[in-house]
């Protein structure tokens, strides 16, 4: 099979990007395939730091492609930005000539995002926290069949096209909130981005991958967010507005299903959360305090502090379920070093019933977890490069952990360096 699919199995940020870049060099494409700019994927080497939003988290492979894929929402104005940024030090995808992007793809107008802004303000409280990048406007302009995407930038009358959408937007805005603030800035920016992505190749991408998986070659498909994200399976409507699950993949890129071979899930050895909506796991005291600030848990896109707990057992089962993962990989182990007793949610106490599952009104009715005691680990592992080196008493997390997901922990991750990462079978 040549196609393996690389996912979150939590809330987001479980350390994509960071597998992504060391898995690599065995791949000769990394497809981005959902999401947009919503997305923060942290890659660490050599001593220097990259946070990608758009770019697919291959790029700083000699011999590696990469895609953005059709079920991507780009922002020209953020994808300008980081390819500046990557061109500032050092590596220029322009002249590497090592990334391309789908025709498909569906753009992020300067309006989306004063729509995304709008619904959010509107929604008070029970908002979704939404990162503001305009990817839920966006994303319903593509159902709705009114987007715009990335190929029609090349057309003569993309101009008028432009106008048209944002004239529907701008009604909206009026129509809904009374106010349109004023984004000439962005569109003159936005105008400006589209100039210097006409420079790389806009490629109708089914054909490409499918090309790719014709001669062998191998790809891996980089999932954003996380499965409890998923506009159909996640916490909805405390969701993004894609999906994030390994089907995502299927119709982000054009692939057909038989063509997935391994479905690598990743997970962090705790939980973290940013934005609104339910976390039957969530710590609001010291510990929670303490797993923030050991795990650096504050947004790479946005900066904002991460809701932090343990990990919870029936939500990982499901994105197992959902995701037919094959795989595991488990991050930030080091930041559990220290604590005397960590915890496991094995069940939840659903309106005083035992079960194994996410309700459907999980939402309405918070569930309070269950959790098992587990002994702690002591030691520093940020420097562990042998299994030999690994704490009995980690190992025997990541034993327990295997036994009740029933899939390999074939990976552990324990420091954001590329080099801070064990293959375990
Ligand atoms: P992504 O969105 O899934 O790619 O994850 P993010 O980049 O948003 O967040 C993960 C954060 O954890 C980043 O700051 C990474 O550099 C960092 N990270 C990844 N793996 C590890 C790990 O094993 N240990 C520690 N301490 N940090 C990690
Ligand atoms: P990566 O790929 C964590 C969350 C937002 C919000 C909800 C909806 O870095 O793991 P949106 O902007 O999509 O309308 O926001 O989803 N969210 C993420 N949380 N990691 C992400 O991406 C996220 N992308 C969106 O915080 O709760
Ligand atoms: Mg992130």
């Amino acid at each position: 099979m040549a196609v393996d699919v690389l996912l979150g199995l939590q809330w987001g940020d479980e350390g994509k990007g960071k597998i992504v870049d060391v898995l690599s060099a065995g791949y000769d494409l990394i497809a981005r395939f959902q999401g947009g700019p919503n997305a923060g994927h942290t890659l660490e080497f050599d001593g220097k730091k990259f946070v990608l939003n758009t770019i697919p988290s291959g790029i700083f492979f000699e011999n590696t492609m990469n895609l953005i894929g059709n079920g991507v929402v780009i922002d020209p104005i953020t994808l300008k930005k980081e390819l500046e940024k990557l061109k500032a030090a050092g590596h220029d995808l322009l002249t590497k000539k090592n990334l391309l992007i789908a025709k498909k793809a569906h753009l992020i107008l300067p309006t989306h995002q004063l729509l995304d802004a709008a619904n959010e303000k509107k929604m008070g409280d029970g908002k979704i926290g939404s990162t503001l990048k305009g990817i839920g406007p966006t994303y319903m302009d593509k159902t709705g069949r009114n987007g715009l995407r990335i190929g029609d930038i090349t057309l003569p009358d993309f101009k008028e096209r432009y106008q048209k959408l944002v004239d529907k937007h701008v009604s909206m805005l009026q129509a809904l909130y009374g106010e349109v603030a004023d984004f000439s800035e962005r569109e003159a920016a936005f105008f400006e981005a589209l100039d210097l992505l006409r420079q790389f190749p806009l490629v109708d991408s089914e054909h490409l991958v499918n090309n790719y998986i014709k001669q062998g070659k191998k790809v891996l498909a980089e999932g954003a967010q996380g499965a409890m994200l998923d506009i159909d399976f996640g916490s909805y409507p405390f969701v993004t507005s894609s999906n994030t699950t390994a089907a995502g993949a299927c119709t982000g890129l054009g692939i057909a299903p038989q063509q997935i071979g391994e479905v690598i899930g990743i997970f962090k050895a705790y939980c973290t959360r940013v934005g609104g909506g339910p976390f039957p796991t969530e710590l609001e005291n010291e510990t929670g305090e303490e797993l923030r600030q050991t795990g650096h848990e504050f947004g790479a896109t946005t900066g904002r502090p991460r809701r932090t707990g343990w990990i919870d057992l029936p939500a990982l089962k499901y994105a197992i379920m959902l995701n037919g993962v094959t795989q595991l990989v488990m991050t930030k182990a080091d930041v559990l070093s220290g604590f005397d007793k960590i915890y496991a949610c094995t069940h939840y106490n659903y309106l005083g019933e035992k079960i194994d599952y996410m309700p459907y009104d999980i939402c309405s009715v918070s569930p309070e977890p269950i959790l098992k005691e587990i002994d702690g680990w002591n030691e520093d592992i940020t420097g562990i490069t042998e299994l030999s080196e690994i704490p009995a008493k980690l190992q025997s997390y990541i034993d327990y952990l295997e036994a009740e997901l029933g899939v390999p922990v074939k990976y552990l991750s324990v420091g954001p360096d590329r080099k801070q990462t064990l293959v375990m079978h």
